[in-house]
């Protein structure tokens, strides 16, 4: 039986340019940070901030804070400080050395790898977190977090699937070179495999919704709602890190799929983005995003930024877009969703829970799936079947006649199955 250490006691700092226009206030911010110690099994025992015009070369914060910082750690006890922001590996090697053997440092960034560390479940997420985390170390290696290791009662060995633990981190560069390499050739093969696992799943040519958000907004739950999956929810951040996807049956009779994805945060940094690419891919070849925001959250507007500001990186900001605004059945009774959020989206508000606005949202991504369709005549001869089954389960069939070259099909199609029906379109006077 692995022996499981007491929880690590964290002290939270964060810092905030005086000049910045950052998308939450350093408290929120470190609200935010809380939840996701909270998340990563850390207790949190203290915080502070400064404010700067710029983050100290050395320190990040300054010499007198780290001093302040130091003297509260010991008074409280505290095992790590935590930064709110990303440290450079110069910041992190000074403040080891200015914070002494007893106490860790660890960033925001250190802190989401180990979440998603303990989150991911398939073979690849398990692999795209280890060659985040490693590439995140590669040029830090000096004293590192030993939490997890510590936590899963695992003492070191080969480089381990929640990360490396202490006597992993005694390995040289050229050893966590070489897993890196090894790593990016696994991913390699297992994307190879994924892609035509998604091309098979193209061939059924459903429309594909990827479900998008900040991390908590409620995804998973309303993904559950929409098709009575039984994808785990939970009320902790990035509980969901592998996709998952379901078919769901619109009002009018069509099936689209639908397709959860890991959550987003702020001050997410790029290179993480781009490490989880591989998953993103099902937002990355979606035809519609679902926004889920959670309308009882207070930085509404900022999460909500945050996300758009990740689409935006990942190229998806043209996609067409539903929102839902998710929990209403928390808000009080004279609050209108629709004054929470500024936006020209189509917007709907629900409960992921109760299902109060489940037919509403499945009418407006209707509409939107509708849009994406174009008009087409065809005549199909009676050998193709199988189009003519298509045409009347994908697109919309307005008149159906049989003649005597093959059935006649007035109606609107789904864009990306216009190529199926080339040859049969008929150009009407
Ligand atoms: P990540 O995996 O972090 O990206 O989260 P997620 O967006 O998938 O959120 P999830 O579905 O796990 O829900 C987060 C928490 O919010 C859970 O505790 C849910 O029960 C709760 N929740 C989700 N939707 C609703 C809702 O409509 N009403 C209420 N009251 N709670 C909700």
């Amino acid at each position: 039986m692995p022996t499981t250490a007491p929880a690590e006691r964290a002290f939270l700092v964060g810092g905030e340019l005086k000049y910045g226009r950052p998308l939450l206030s350093v408290e929120d911010s470190l609200n935010e940070l809380e939840q996701l110690a909270d998340t990563a099994g850390l207790i949190v025992v203290g915080r502070t901030y400064q404010r700067f015009d710029n983050p100290h070369p050395a320190t990040f914060i300054g010499p007198g804070k780290v001093d302040e910082v130091k003297t509260l750690a010991g008074e409280l006890d505290a095992d790590v400080i935590l930064f709110d922001d990303e440290l450079s590996p110069r910041h992190q090697r000074e403040l080891e050395k200015a914070f002494g053997d007893k106490l860790k440092v660890i960033d925001r960034t250190a802190l989401i790898l180990d979440i998603f560390a303990q989150h991911a479940h398939t073979h690849e997420g398990k692999l795209q977190v280890e060659l985040a985390q490693l590439e995140y170390r590669i040029p830090r290696l000096t004293r590192m977090w030993t939490h997890l290791a510590r936590q899963t009662g695992k003492t070191g060995g080969s480089v381990g699937v929640r990360g490396p633990g202490e006597t992993q981190l005694e390995l040289d560069r050229r050893m966590i070179g070489r897993r890196i390499s090894h790593l990016k050739a696994e991913l390699d093969n297992v994307r190879a495999h994924r892609s035509r696992h998604r091309s098979q799943r193209r061939q059924t040519e459903l429309q594909v919704i990827a479900i998008v958000g900040y991390t908590n907004a409620g995804k998973s739950t309303l993904l559950n709602t929409l098709t009575g999956a039984n994808v785990l929810s939970a009320d902790m951040l990035f509980a969901t890190l592998d996709p998952t996807t379901r078919r769901v049956e619109m009002p009018g009779g069509r099936e689209v799929l639908l397709t959860d994805t890991v959550g987003f945060i702020q001050k997410l940094p790029t290179n993480i983005v781009a490490a989880f690419r591989a998953t993103l891919e099902e937002i990355i070849e979606a035809d519609i995003l679902l926004h889920v925001v959670d309308a009882t959250h207070p930085n509404l507007a900022a999460q909500i930024e945050s996300v758009e500001d990740t689409l935006a990186e990942l190229e998806v900001d043209h996609l067409p877009m539903v929102m839902a605004l998710n929990k209403i059945d928390l808000l009080p009774a004279d609050v209108n969703p629709h004054d929470l959020v500024t936006t020209t989206k189509p917007c709907t508000p629900i409960s992921a829970v109760t299902g109060e606005g489940r037919e509403e949202l499945l009418h407006a991504i209707e509409a939107v799936t509708e849009s994406l369709m174009e008009p087409a005549i065809v005549l199909l001869p009676y050998k193709r079947g199988d189009l003519v089954s298509m045409f009347h389960e994908r697109g919309q069939v307005e008149y159906d006649e049989h003649t005597a070259d093959g059935v006649k099909l007035i109606g609107r199609l789904p864009q990306r199955l216009i190529p199926y029906f080339e040859n049969y379109r008929v150009i009407e006077e």
